[in-house]
C-alpha cells in the first residue's frame, strides 16, 4: 500500500505541469506519479507542429484565436472555456520556458510564429518538428529537482477506486479514494491510497490500429473513468489528422506535421491535381476535419492507398532547418523530398471528447480531476484546432493547481481493501488477446472511421459485443496483465465511440455520417 497526497496518473504534458506546480506550491505533500511506460512515453513526446498562442499583438489578437477555434469546432465549443484557454496561453507559455523549454528564435530575436491548418495568423510557438520532446525534457528536468515528487515507471493503473470497492454505505456522492496499480517489473498489485486522483492518461489512437500516437494511446483513463461512473462525452468526435505518412508497415504512423502545409507543402492526387481548393478556399490550410474528409472521399473515388503531399517547391534548406526529423524519416524510408513527392494517408490522431470537468478539471467524481487529452474540458467541440491540445494542458493543469491550493483536501481515514484476485489464473492464452485486438482495430477502422454509416455503426455493435464478452471472461478468470487491461480499456472507449456516434444526428466537424443531415 502506498499512501499520497497526490496521485498523478501519466507522465505527458498534462501529468508533469500538475505534478511540478502542486509540488512547488506545498512541498510538505507528497505527489506519486505513476506511468505505464518509460517516464517520458507519451502522445506529448512526439508532437511535432507547436504550442498554439498569441504573442504577436500587431497581427494577432486573442479574439482571432478564439475565433478561429470556435470556427473549428463548429459550433459546439464552449465560447467561455475558449477564451479562458486562448487568453492564459501566453502566461503558461512563459512559465513553460522559465523552466527551461527552448522554442526557435526568428531572425528579429522573437519567437518564430508557424501557421497550421484553421489558423488565421501565425502563431505557434515551436521547436523545430520535435516541440513536444523538448517540452517533455523540460517538464522531466524541472520535476527531478522537486524531493516530494516519486515517479514510479512501470507501473499500470488498473482502476479506480471508489466506494464501489469499499464496506461502506452507498451514497449518492461518489468519491475517488485513489487507485489499484499493477507493478509491470514484478506482476504485484499496489493499492495507492491518495486524497486527490488526476487522470492524464493520454489519447486512445491505437483503438483504431493505424494512428499517429505511440502504442500507450489505449484510452485507460477515460474507461477507468466510464466504469467508476464518471460523465464521459462528445466520443463520437475523433480527430483524424490528414497526413500519417504511408507505409506498408503495421503500427504507428510517423505524422507528417500540419506545419508542413503552413510551410507551403501541396497536396496532389497522383497525377498532381491539387485537390483541396475544389473542397475548400482555404485549401490545404482548411481546418483537419475537412482536410481528412477530403482526402478520404479523393481515395474512395481513385481507390488509391494513398495521396501525396508536394514539397518539391520549397525552399529545401529551410525546410531542413524546420523540419529535420521529418526530412529523416523520409529519406529512411526513400523519399527525397527534394524530387518525390510524400505518400500520405488520414490517421487516428486525437480526442475531442473524453472524462467531462468543469473549469478547474474536477470530474462528476469527488477528489477525481482530469487534465489533458483524456478530458473534456468544452474547449475543442466537434473539432479540435492544431496546436491547441499542449495549450490546453498546460492552462488547466495550471488551473487544478490553483483549485487545490485553494481547497485543501482532508487526509482520508478510510480502509481500503487490497486488490482481490482469488481464483484468477496467469493468462496463457495470449493469442486470445492479439486476435481479439486485432479484431477491435479492424473493425473500428473498417466500421467506425471518418465516414461513418447507421448500418456501420449499428452491425459495429454486434461485432463489439463478441469481443467484448470473450474478453470479459479471460479478464474474470486471469491474473490482469497490461495488455489484458489495455484491450479491456480499449472495447470500453469503443463502446463510447459506437454508442455515442449513433446518439448524434447531426454531422459536425470531425464527425461525419452519411445518413445525417449536416446543418451549419
Ligand atoms: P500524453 O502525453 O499522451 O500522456 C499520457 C501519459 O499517461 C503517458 O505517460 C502514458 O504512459 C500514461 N498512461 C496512460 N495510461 C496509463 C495507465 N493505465 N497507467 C499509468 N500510466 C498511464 N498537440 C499540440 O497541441 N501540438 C502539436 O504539435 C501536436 N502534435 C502531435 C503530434 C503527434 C504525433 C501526436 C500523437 C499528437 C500531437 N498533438 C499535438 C496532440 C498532443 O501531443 C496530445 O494531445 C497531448 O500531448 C496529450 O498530453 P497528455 O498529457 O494529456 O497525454
Ligand atoms: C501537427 O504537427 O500536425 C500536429 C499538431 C496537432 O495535433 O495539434
Amino acid at each position: 500500500m502506498i499512501q499520497t497526497n497526490f496521485l498523478v496518473i501519466g507522465s505527458g504534458v498534462a501529468g508533469l505541469t500538475f505534478a511540478s506546480k502542486i509540488a512547488q506550491a506545498l512541498p510538505e505533500k507528497t505527489v506519486t506519479i505513476v506511468t505505464k511506460a518509460d517516464e517520458e512515453e507519451s502522445n506529448t513526446k512526439y508532437a511535432q507542429g507547436g504550442v498554439a498562442v498569441v504573442l504577436d499583438m500587431k497581427e494577432d489578437s486573442f479574439q482571432k484565436h478564439i475565433q478561429d477555434t470556435l470556427v473549428a469546432g463548429d459550433g459546439l465549443c464552449n465560447p467561455e472555456v475558449v477564451e479562458m484557454v486562448v487568453k492564459k496561453g501566453p502566461k503558461r507559455l512563459k512559465e513553460l520556458m522559465a523552466w527551461g523549454a527552448s522554442f526557435d528564435i526568428d531572425a528579429s530575436g522573437k519567437l518564430e510564429l508557424g501557421k497550421e491548418g484553421g489558423h488565421s495568423e501565425h502563431r505557434v510557438v515551436h521547436h523545430k518538428d520535435l516541440t513536444g520532446y523538448e517540452v517533455e525534457r523540460a517538464l522531466l528536468e524541472n520535476l527531478r529537482r522537486l524531493p516530494n515528487v516519486t515517479i514510479l515507471t512501470y507501473h499500470f493503473a488498473i482502476d479506480l477506486i471508489t466506494e464501489h470497492h469499499l464496506e461502506v454505505p452507498k451514497s449518492k456522492q461518489v468519491f475517488c479514494y485513489g487507485a489499484y496499480v499493477l507493478d509491470q517489473k514484478t506482476g504485484d498489485i499496489i493499492t495507492v491510497k491518495a486524497d486527490s486522483t488526476l487522470l492524464a492518461t493520454g489519447g486512445i489512437g491505437h483503438v483504431y490500429g493505424h494512428t499517429t500516437n505511440p502504442v500507450i494511446a489505449t484510452g485507460d483513463g477515460i474507461a477507468m473513468a466510464y466504469r467508476a461512473k464518471a460523465e464521459i462525452r462528445d466520443m463520437e468526435f475523433v480527430q483524424f489528422h490528414p497526413t500519417a505518412l504511408y507505409t506498408v508497415k503495421e503500427g504507428p504512423s510517423f505524422l507528417i506535421s500540419e506545419a508542413v502545409r503552413g510551410f507551403g507543402a501541396i497536396l496532389r492526387d497522383k497525377n498532381g491535381h491539387r485537390f483541396m481548393p475544389d473542397y475548400d478556399e482555404r485549401a490545404e490550410l482548411a481546418s483537419r476535419d475537412i482536410v481528412s474528409q477530403s482526402i478520404d472521399n479523393e481515395l474512395k473515388k481513385s481507390g488509391d492507398t494513398s495521396v501525396f503531399l508536394d514539397c518539391t517547391h520549397l525552399d529545401i534548406d529551410q525546410f531542413k532547418r524546420h523540419f529535420p526529423t521529418i526530412y529523416k524519416e523520409c529519406l529512411a524510408n526513400h523519399i527525397a523530398i527534394e524530387t518525390d513527392w510524400i505518400p500520405v494517408v488520414p490517421a487516428a490522431h486525437y480526442l475531442c471528447g473524453g472524462i467531462v470537468v468543469d473549469k478547474d478539471g474536477r470530474t462528476s467524481i469527488n477528489n477525481l480531476f482530469a487534465c489533458g487529452e483524456c478530458s473534456r474540458t468544452g474547449l475543442h467541440g466537434a473539432n479540435r484546432l492544431a496546436s491547441n491540445s499542449l495549450l490546453e494542458a498546460l492552462v488547466y493543469a495550471h488551473n487544478i493547481y490553483k483549485y487545490h491550493v485553494s481547497h485543501p483536501t482532508d487526509s482520508l481515514s478510510i480502509a481500503i481493501p487490497e486488490w482481490n484476485d482469488e481464483g484468477t489464473r496467469i493468462p496463457k492464452e495470449h493469442i486470445l488477446i492479439l486476435h481479439n485486438l486485432k479484431k477491435l482495430q479492424a473493425l473500428m477502422r473498417d466500421y467506425v472511421g471518418i465516414v461513418r454509416s447507421n448500418d456501420r455503426l449499428a452491425k459495429a455493435v454486434l461485432h463489439l459485443d463478441l469481443i467484448y464478452k470473450e474478453v470479459e471472461e479471460l479478464y474474470k478468470n486471469s491474473k490482469v496483465t497490461t495488455t489484458l487491461c489495455e484491450l479491456r480499456n480499449m472495447i470500453n472507449v469503443a463502446h463510447l465511440t459506437i454508442g455515442q456516434s449513433l446518439k448524434r444526428k447531426e454531422n459536425k466537424g470531425g464527425y461525419y455520417n452519411i445518413d445525417n443531415n449536416t446543418a451549419s
